[in-house]
């Protein structure tokens, strides 16, 4: 099967904070940002394997800053490391200075998506090929938070879970 490279999975989304995407405290509600994510994750996974794909699990979310209304956000997602019929696409999410144009961290998600055929059964997907240092670091941590993320839900036991074992060894 055809390898391909994270770069490749990029995907962009820039949204303005409207009114009816706030919270009581006028910033941005945690829940419309993680569907924002979602979407925009699906397009990374989607662009990685060309075959239709859903949101196995949320493994990570981190809402370390609010975002305020009218804030001009960039998320940023991108395929960190794919197995067998499932993906881990990171989302990195910014704010943008309104006056300087200086982007600012504000949040960031790790998301498992799996590729499925016709009748909705897991299939394969392609060996993603990290490049850069940041994508190189992602890939290597994948594995044991795939192995955390599947002892959480039920579906590995801890025994079975290699890496993790090595980390705490
Ligand atoms: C995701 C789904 C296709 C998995 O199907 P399944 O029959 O359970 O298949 P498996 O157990 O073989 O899992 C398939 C892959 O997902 C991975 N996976 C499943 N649950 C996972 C979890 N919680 N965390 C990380 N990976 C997970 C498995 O490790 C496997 O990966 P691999 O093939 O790369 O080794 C199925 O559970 C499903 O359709 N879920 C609903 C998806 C959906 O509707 N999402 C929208 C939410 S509203």
């Amino acid at each position: 099967m055809k390898t391909r490279k994270a770069i490749d999975t990029l995907s962009i989304a820039t949204k303005v904070v409207l009114p009816n995407d706030t919270n009581t405290l006028g910033n941005l509600f945690g829940g419309e940002l993680l569907a924002w994510m979602d979407v925009i994750a699906s397009v990374a996974a989607h662009r990685h394997c060309r075959r239709v794909v859903v949101t196995a699990s949320v493994n990570h979310v981190s809402f370390k800053k609010p975002i305020k209304q009218a804030s001009i956000v960039t998320l940023e997602a991108k395929v960190s490391r794919s197995f067998y019929s499932s993906m881990e696409i990171i989302i990195d999410v910014f704010v943008e200075d309104q006056v300087t144009g200086a982007r600012e961290k504000c949040n960031d998600a790790i998301y498992t998506f799996v590729a499925v055929d016709q009748h909705g059964g897991p299939i394969q997907v392609p060996e993603l090929i990290p490049e850069s240092k940041e994508e190189i670091e992602r890939f290597n941590a994948a594995l044991r938070r795939k192995q955390l993320s599947l002892i959480l839900a039920g579906k590995m036991d801890p025994s079975e879970a290699s890496e993790l074992k090595r980390l705490f060894k």
